[in-house]
Protein backbone atom coordinates (compact mmCIF):
# COMPACT_ATOMS: atom_id res chain seq x y z
CA UNK A 1 0.00 0.00 0.00
CA UNK A 2 0.86 3.57 -0.73
CA UNK A 3 -0.27 6.70 -0.31
CA UNK A 4 -0.07 9.22 2.94
CA UNK A 5 -3.09 7.25 4.37
CA UNK A 6 -0.71 4.27 4.58
CA UNK A 7 2.44 6.26 5.06
CA UNK A 8 0.81 8.24 8.08
CA UNK A 9 2.21 6.18 11.02
CA UNK A 10 5.78 5.90 9.73
CA UNK A 11 5.55 9.72 9.48
CA UNK A 12 4.81 10.01 12.70
CA UNK A 13 7.69 8.09 14.03
CA UNK A 14 10.20 9.63 11.55
CA UNK A 15 8.98 12.91 12.37
CA UNK A 16 9.07 12.65 16.51
CA UNK A 17 8.74 15.87 17.57
CA UNK A 18 12.45 16.83 16.79
CA UNK A 19 11.58 16.77 13.31
CA UNK A 20 13.94 14.88 10.44
CA UNK A 21 17.20 16.00 9.49
CA UNK A 22 16.33 18.64 7.20
CA UNK A 23 13.90 20.42 9.72
CA UNK A 24 15.86 19.85 12.40
CA UNK A 25 18.85 20.93 10.69
CA UNK A 26 18.03 23.04 7.87
CA UNK A 27 14.58 24.73 7.62
CA UNK A 28 13.40 25.39 11.10
CA UNK A 29 15.87 27.43 12.35
CA UNK A 30 15.53 29.96 8.94
CA UNK A 31 11.71 28.82 8.93
CA UNK A 32 11.30 30.20 12.57
CA UNK A 33 13.57 33.38 12.51
CA UNK A 34 11.43 34.33 9.55
CA UNK A 35 8.13 33.82 11.28
CA UNK A 36 9.63 36.13 14.03
CA UNK A 37 10.68 38.55 12.10
CA UNK A 38 7.07 39.17 10.77
CA UNK A 39 5.73 38.49 13.96
CA UNK A 40 2.07 37.46 12.59
CA UNK A 41 -1.20 37.09 15.01
CA UNK A 42 -3.00 34.09 13.08
CA UNK A 43 -1.39 31.61 10.93
CA UNK A 44 -2.27 29.13 8.43
CA UNK A 45 -0.66 25.71 7.97
CA UNK A 46 -1.50 24.05 4.69
CA UNK A 47 -0.51 20.45 4.87
CA UNK A 48 0.45 20.52 8.37
CA UNK A 49 1.15 16.41 8.89
CA UNK A 50 1.36 16.17 12.54
CA UNK A 51 1.11 19.62 13.31
CA UNK A 52 4.44 19.90 14.65
CA UNK A 53 5.09 23.35 13.09
CA UNK A 54 1.82 24.20 14.70
CA UNK A 55 2.59 23.46 17.51
CA UNK A 56 6.33 25.26 17.59
CA UNK A 57 4.15 28.31 16.38
CA UNK A 58 1.14 27.89 18.81
CA UNK A 59 4.66 28.01 21.53
CA UNK A 60 5.03 31.26 20.43
CA UNK A 61 1.76 32.72 20.98
CA UNK A 62 0.34 32.58 17.40
CA UNK A 63 -2.99 31.54 16.70
CA UNK A 64 -2.39 28.70 14.21
CA UNK A 65 -4.81 26.58 12.36
CA UNK A 66 -3.41 23.66 10.19
CA UNK A 67 -5.27 21.78 7.30
CA UNK A 68 -4.36 18.51 5.91
CA UNK A 69 -6.39 15.53 4.09
CA UNK A 70 -4.55 12.82 6.27
CA UNK A 71 -6.80 12.08 8.25
CA UNK A 72 -4.60 10.04 10.69
CA UNK A 73 -2.23 13.06 10.87
CA UNK A 74 -4.23 15.51 11.71
CA UNK A 75 -6.16 13.13 14.74
CA UNK A 76 -2.26 12.78 15.99
CA UNK A 77 -1.87 16.73 15.54
CA UNK A 78 -5.12 16.97 17.56
CA UNK A 79 -4.21 14.83 20.22
CA UNK A 80 -0.59 16.15 20.75
CA UNK A 81 -2.10 19.79 20.58
CA UNK A 82 -5.69 19.88 22.62
CA UNK A 83 -6.94 22.93 21.72
CA UNK A 84 -5.49 23.40 18.62
CA UNK A 85 -7.65 23.84 15.48
CA UNK A 86 -6.53 21.55 12.70
CA UNK A 87 -9.01 20.31 9.50
CA UNK A 88 -9.16 17.55 7.46
CA UNK A 89 -8.80 18.71 4.07
CA UNK A 90 -6.65 19.18 0.47
CA UNK A 91 -5.38 22.80 -0.10
CA UNK A 92 -7.70 22.81 -3.38
CA UNK A 93 -10.93 22.25 -1.58
CA UNK A 94 -10.22 24.19 1.87
CA UNK A 95 -12.15 27.15 2.91
CA UNK A 96 -10.76 28.17 5.74
CA UNK A 97 -10.69 32.74 5.95
CA UNK A 98 -7.98 35.15 6.10
CA UNK A 99 -4.64 34.99 8.10
CA UNK A 100 -1.95 36.90 8.80
CA UNK A 101 0.65 34.46 7.33
CA UNK A 102 -0.16 31.03 5.52
CA UNK A 103 2.76 28.22 5.40
CA UNK A 104 3.38 25.32 2.82
CA UNK A 105 6.27 23.27 4.83
CA UNK A 106 7.39 20.84 2.59
CA UNK A 107 3.79 20.44 1.14
CA UNK A 108 3.32 22.04 -2.20
CA UNK A 109 5.44 19.14 -3.88
CA UNK A 110 2.62 16.75 -2.46
CA UNK A 111 -0.18 18.60 -3.95
CA UNK A 112 -1.39 17.12 -6.98
CA UNK A 113 -3.12 20.13 -8.88
CA UNK A 114 -0.88 23.17 -8.03
CA UNK A 115 -3.22 25.86 -9.96
CA UNK A 116 -6.43 25.01 -7.60
CA UNK A 117 -4.03 24.38 -4.20
CA UNK A 118 -2.81 28.10 -4.86
CA UNK A 119 -5.96 30.01 -5.51
CA UNK A 120 -7.39 28.69 -2.23
CA UNK A 121 -3.97 29.28 -0.70
CA UNK A 122 -3.55 33.05 -2.10
CA UNK A 123 -7.49 33.21 -1.01
CA UNK A 124 -6.39 32.69 2.40
CA UNK A 125 -3.88 35.43 2.77
CA UNK A 126 -5.40 38.59 4.00
CA UNK A 127 -4.48 41.44 1.77
CA UNK A 128 -0.92 42.63 2.62
CA UNK A 129 0.21 39.14 4.37
CA UNK A 130 2.25 36.71 3.83
CA UNK A 131 3.01 32.93 2.11
CA UNK A 132 6.08 31.30 3.34
CA UNK A 133 6.84 28.18 1.82
CA UNK A 134 9.92 25.56 2.12
CA UNK A 135 9.56 23.16 -0.96
CA UNK A 136 12.25 20.31 -2.31
CA UNK A 137 14.11 21.89 -4.64
CA UNK A 138 13.45 21.21 -8.48
CA UNK A 139 16.59 19.43 -9.77
CA UNK A 140 16.44 16.99 -6.79
CA UNK A 141 13.10 16.11 -7.56
CA UNK A 142 14.14 15.75 -11.25
CA UNK A 143 17.43 13.45 -10.09
CA UNK A 144 16.91 11.94 -6.62
CA UNK A 145 15.79 8.50 -7.72
CA UNK A 146 19.02 8.34 -9.87
CA UNK A 147 21.11 8.73 -6.73
CA UNK A 148 24.36 8.95 -6.65
CA UNK A 149 26.72 8.19 -9.77
CA UNK A 150 29.77 6.62 -7.82
CA UNK A 151 32.45 6.01 -10.40
CA UNK A 152 35.30 3.47 -9.50
CA UNK A 153 37.53 6.56 -10.48
CA UNK A 154 36.94 10.91 -10.31
CA UNK A 155 34.38 12.23 -8.18
CA UNK A 156 31.03 11.00 -7.11
CA UNK A 157 28.42 13.23 -9.13
CA UNK A 158 24.34 13.64 -8.84
CA UNK A 159 22.86 13.59 -12.33
CA UNK A 160 19.33 15.11 -13.33
CA UNK A 161 16.97 14.10 -16.19
CA UNK A 162 14.05 15.33 -17.73
CA UNK A 163 13.79 18.41 -15.49
CA UNK A 164 11.35 20.56 -17.37
CA UNK A 165 8.43 17.66 -17.33
CA UNK A 166 6.40 17.76 -14.92
CA UNK A 167 5.01 14.58 -13.25
CA UNK A 168 4.34 12.81 -10.64
CA UNK A 169 6.89 10.39 -8.72
CA UNK A 170 6.43 7.63 -6.15
CA UNK A 171 9.20 8.02 -3.49
CA UNK A 172 9.74 5.68 -0.55
CA UNK A 173 12.21 5.70 2.41
CA UNK A 174 11.81 4.30 5.78
CA UNK A 175 8.15 3.23 5.89
CA UNK A 176 7.02 6.58 3.98
CA UNK A 177 5.54 5.73 0.54
CA UNK A 178 4.31 8.48 -1.04
CA UNK A 179 3.81 9.99 -4.62
CA UNK A 180 4.59 13.77 -5.18
CA UNK A 181 5.27 16.10 -7.86
CA UNK A 182 8.45 17.18 -9.48
CA UNK A 183 7.75 20.24 -11.20
CA UNK A 184 10.56 22.75 -12.38
CA UNK A 185 11.29 25.82 -10.25
CA UNK A 186 9.53 27.98 -13.48
CA UNK A 187 5.79 26.08 -12.80
CA UNK A 188 6.26 27.39 -9.06
CA UNK A 189 7.40 30.88 -10.02
CA UNK A 190 4.93 31.74 -12.53
CA UNK A 191 2.29 30.72 -10.71
CA UNK A 192 3.19 32.59 -7.98
CA UNK A 193 3.85 35.60 -9.76
CA UNK A 194 0.83 35.38 -11.46
CA UNK A 195 -1.78 35.67 -8.32
CA UNK A 196 0.38 38.95 -8.21
CA UNK A 197 2.20 37.85 -5.46
CA UNK A 198 5.48 40.04 -4.20
CA UNK A 199 8.98 37.89 -4.18
CA UNK A 200 9.97 39.66 -0.53
CA UNK A 201 12.66 36.77 0.27
CA UNK A 202 14.57 33.65 -1.32
CA UNK A 203 17.49 31.54 0.35
CA UNK A 204 18.75 27.91 0.00
CA UNK A 205 19.87 27.44 3.32
CA UNK A 206 22.81 24.85 4.06
CA UNK A 207 22.61 22.37 6.70
CA UNK A 208 24.23 23.77 10.30
CA UNK A 209 23.85 20.09 12.52
CA UNK A 210 23.39 17.20 12.37
CA UNK A 211 26.06 14.19 11.77
CA UNK A 212 29.19 15.43 10.03
CA UNK A 213 28.72 12.98 6.97
CA UNK A 214 25.39 13.70 6.45
CA UNK A 215 25.82 17.57 6.73
CA UNK A 216 28.48 17.15 4.02
CA UNK A 217 26.75 15.30 1.70
CA UNK A 218 22.99 17.76 1.89
CA UNK A 219 25.53 20.58 1.76
CA UNK A 220 27.12 19.30 -1.71
CA UNK A 221 23.69 18.57 -3.42
CA UNK A 222 20.98 20.59 -1.04
CA UNK A 223 17.18 19.32 -1.12
CA UNK A 224 15.31 22.57 0.23
CA UNK A 225 14.81 26.33 -0.95
CA UNK A 226 12.66 28.72 0.96
CA UNK A 227 10.50 30.94 -0.40
CA UNK A 228 8.70 33.90 1.41
CA UNK A 229 5.99 36.00 -0.74
CA UNK A 230 3.88 38.82 -0.15
CA UNK A 231 0.17 39.49 -0.98
CA UNK A 232 -0.18 43.01 -1.89
C1 LIG B 1 6.05 16.03 3.39
S1 LIG B 1 4.60 16.17 4.38
C2 LIG B 1 4.87 17.68 5.27
C3 LIG B 1 4.07 17.77 6.54
C4 LIG B 1 4.41 18.97 7.42
N1 LIG B 1 4.20 20.23 6.73
C5 LIG B 1 5.83 18.88 7.91
O1 LIG B 1 6.69 19.61 7.42
O2 LIG B 1 6.10 18.03 8.77
C6 LIG B 1 3.41 16.64 3.15
C7 LIG B 1 1.99 16.76 3.70
O3 LIG B 1 1.14 17.22 2.63
C8 LIG B 1 -0.11 16.63 2.81
N2 LIG B 1 -0.87 16.70 1.55
C9 LIG B 1 -0.97 15.76 0.57
N3 LIG B 1 -1.81 16.18 -0.39
C10 LIG B 1 -2.25 17.41 -0.01
C11 LIG B 1 -3.16 18.35 -0.58
N4 LIG B 1 -3.77 18.11 -1.73
N5 LIG B 1 -3.40 19.49 0.09
C12 LIG B 1 -2.77 19.74 1.27
N6 LIG B 1 -1.90 18.89 1.84
C13 LIG B 1 -1.63 17.74 1.22
C14 LIG B 1 0.19 15.23 3.29
O4 LIG B 1 -0.92 14.63 3.93
C15 LIG B 1 1.38 15.47 4.21
O5 LIG B 1 0.96 15.66 5.54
Amino acid sequence: MSGWDASAQAWIDVQGEAGDFGRAHVLDGPMLALVEGLAPATVLDVGCGEGRFCRMLSARGIATCGVDPTAALIERAGALHPGGDYRVATAEAMAVGQFDLVVCYLSLIDMPDLAAALARIVAAIRPGGHLLIANLTAFNTAAVHLGWHKPLIGEPSFPIDHYLDERPRRTAWRGIDIINHHRPLKSYMQALLGHGLLLRHFDEPPATGGPADKRDRYNRVPNFHIMLWQRP
